[in-house]
């Protein structure tokens, strides 16, 4: 495509570490896509006349059955899905194959096939998004009163609702949604046109070509069109995001799963055994995820690195930016089904959650409350009170609210009989309905609003 002025042909190696082909033929459709769009704008203004333009539609047209019937073959020597497409249309119609590159560039063809691409992809994520934030709030809706220690330092705090611990994962996935939105908003310019860098002289119309690939209008600066890689760099700062959050709730369905918390289980389908402990029941998949979030960080600094020092306008080093973001979006479509199909299928141990709530003297807090609101007693007098009650109480071995009046009355007089009012557990959460509270009244109407926003 490029030998004119060149004598030799380049050395094996040199094919090698130039090709993009054995990556970038993932983008084949979106590379026709844009030459379509490209060759309906040319006939359109009078640049290529219309039986050329006929025939090299015509052409396309068999290059796409082709690539959808047999896949995209790797040819090192035609280096990239753009140059493959361009020898199989000489190949097949002759030198109108040749027109098609008329007032367009790799550069420009390389952008705009890119942005599709990853609009595609951000689609694809969202969905997948969309499914595992369905599966939460079922789970939710389902455990809006079960009852489980809630933790700070991973010290058991106070009680709350399972269903409001995984309403917390849903708010992180709403917001996971958003960045993806706004990444899309962003990305819908068109480069197509550009050219290699300085526009063109042809009479070309960059709205129409902008306008029949979807995009919202053309990008303003040709330079800046055909470097600019800000859209991949969104999507994996967003991708980099979603794949923290799913780790955290991997981190807890390990932690959850393992004998000392034994607060889930994990269904068959999403375990795996060890090939010498008969009795375990491994939660791969969890690992994997809370795993794989720190690769697709890795793909994310890759192509930061990458694009951090080079100079206006296209350089090769470009060319990698592909690979960390087919990665990235492989692996968060794996961990996103993988988290759906977990949450979907666990089994939550309720009873033993409770227990350890109420274990923990998780409900001191509702007593110093009660003292300070029925009592008038300052909050930090009525914490140091609360303090020796849940001593008695460890030194009883009893939970607070089974601690006899007597006992607690000793402690300071002023408590009565309506306190036990709060000191359970069940109490304790359902007493907690201020604005964003774990109480069960509040989770289900969280779901309620998720599910209507959700329609
Ligand atoms: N394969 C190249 C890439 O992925 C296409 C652009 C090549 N442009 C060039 N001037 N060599 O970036």
């Amino acid at each position: 495509m490029w030998g004119g002025r060149f004598a030799e042909g380049p050395a094996a190696v040199m094919r090698e570490i130039n090709a993009s082909l054995p990556f970038d033929k993932r983008m084949w459709r979106q590379d026709l896509a844009g030459s379509r769009a490209h060759l309906a704008m040319l006939a359109a203004q009078g640049i290529v006349d219309a039986e050329a333009a006929d025939r090299i539609a015509g052409g396309l047209a068999t290059i796409a059955a082709d690539y959808a019937r047999d896949g995209v073959p790797d040819d090192l020597s035609l280096e990239d899905i753009h140059m493959l497409t361009e020898s199989r249309l000489a190949d097949a119609i002759g030198p109108d194959a040749g027109r098609l590159h008329t007032a367009r560039s790799r550069n420009d063809q390389v952008a705009t096939d890119f942005r599709l691409w990853v609009r595609d992809a951000i689609d694809e994520v969202d969905a997948a998004l969309t499914a595992l934030q369905a599966a939460l709030l079922d789970r939710a809706d389902e455990h809006a009163a079960s009852v489980m220690p809630g933790f700070t330092h991973l010290q058991s705090a106070q009680p709350v609702t399972l269903g409001h611990h995984l309403m917390a994962y849903h708010e992180m996935l709403r917001r996971d949604r958003s960045r993806f939105a706004d990444a899309r908003r962003r990305l819908n310019e068109c480069p197509l046109g550009s050219a290699a860098l300085a526009g063109t002289g042809f009479p070309i119309d960059r709205d129409a070509t902008a306008t029949a690939l979807g995009f919202d209008r053309p990008t303003a600066n040709s330079l800046d069109a055909v470097s600019d890689r800000d859209f991949a760099l969104d999507y994996l700062q967003a991708a980099t995001q979603a794949a923290l959050h799913l780790s955290r709730l991997a981190e807890e369905f390990v932690l959850w799963a393992s004998q000392p918390f034994g607060f889930v289980n994990l269904s068959d389908q999403w375990s795996t055994g060890s090939s010498i402990m008969p009795q375990k029941r491994n939660p791969d998949a969890a690992e994997l995820v809370r795993g794989h979030a720190g690769r697709i960080t890795g793909c994310l600094v890759a192509l930061t690195v990458t694009m951090k020092g080079l100079p206006l306008a296209y350089s090769k080093d470009m060319q990698d930016d592909k690979p960390p973001v087919f990665e990235a979006h492989d692996l968060l479509g794996l961990c996103l089904a993988a988290m759906t199909g977990m949450v979907e299928s666990a089994t939550f141990r309720t009873d033993r959650m409770r227990q350890v709530a109420e274990a923990g003297f998780s409900t001191a807090t509702d007593l110093a409350d009660w003292l300070v609101r029925e009592a008038g007693v300052p909050f930090r007098e009525a914490h140091h009170i609360t303090g020796r009650a849940v001593r008695a109480a460890e030194e009883a071995g009893v939970a607070l609210d089974s601690l006899p009046l007597q006992t607690l009355a000793a402690i300071d007089a002023r408590i009565d009989a309506r306190v036990y009012d709060v000191l359970s557990v069940d109490a304790s959460v359902a007493s907690r309905t201020s604005h964003g509270g774990t109480a069960p009244a509040n989770v289900r109407a969280a779901v309620t609003r998720a599910r209507e926003e959700m329609r």
